[in-house]
């Protein structure tokens, strides 16, 4: 089993303050370093490389990462409303089936590694990189998840180095989603930059 999520309080302190003081836009910089922090406490385990638990910590991890994005897309998803809302409502949709596909494939290497997938609602959220916000409008909808995004495509990054070539096959997993987390952030910024009015 792997061992019990252990961010630092620092990070979980800056993750609720940011929520608390921001008007809609999450704090990049602290769920950044809340991501960070994820990792690093992965990284620290005795014995690696070929450290098992550390790997399964990462990966749970990100497990409840693309379980709130699934989320947040789908509420997204059902609220939009708008002149431009049902190509992007549609879309919305579209980006929470990926990453549901992103959980089942994380869930399976999590097995495959004899581990146990943590799908446990209670705690989700701060074992997530990101958050859940639902955001006041649609173009708040397409910051949050561009926002989320960027949050997911920095923490594969960082964990597709620190796997590095111990685990190839965890490794191609994290490149296939990390591939499809930079489209998902390109289309995001292409709908940012169309006239909102
Ligand atoms: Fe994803
Ligand atoms: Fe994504």
């Amino acid at each position: 089993m792997s061992k019990k999520p252990t961010a630092s309080s620092d990070a979980k302190k800056a993750a609720k303050a940011n929520t608390e003081t921001k008007p809609f836009l999450t704090d990049v910089k602290a769920l950044r370093a809340r991501a960070r922090q994820h990792i690093e406490d992965g990284a620290v385990t005795e014995g690696y490389p070929g450290d098992r638990e550390a790997v399964l910590k990462l990966l749970n991890d990100a497990l409840a990462t693309e379980i709130v994005c699934v989320l947040r897309y789908r509420y997204h998803h059902f609220v939009a409303s708008g002149i431009h809302a049902d190509a992007i409502a549609a879309e919305f949709l579209v980006h929470s089936n990926e990453e549901q596909e992103h959980a089942d494939w994380l869930a399976k290497r999590i097995v495959q590694l004899n581990g146990e997938p943590n799908m446990d609602p209670a705690g989700l959220t701060s074992r997530s990189h990101s958050e859940y916000v639902k955001g006041a409008n649609l173009r708040d909808m397409i910051k949050e998840n561009l926002v989320a995004e960027r949050i997911a495509i920095d923490s594969y990054r960082e964990m597709i180095a620190y796997i590095g070539d111990h685990d190839t096959t965890t490794k191609h997993v994290l490149v296939k989603i990390l591939e499809i987390e930079e489209e998902h952030a390109n289309e995001l910024s292409d709908w940012l930059d169309g006239d909102w009015g």
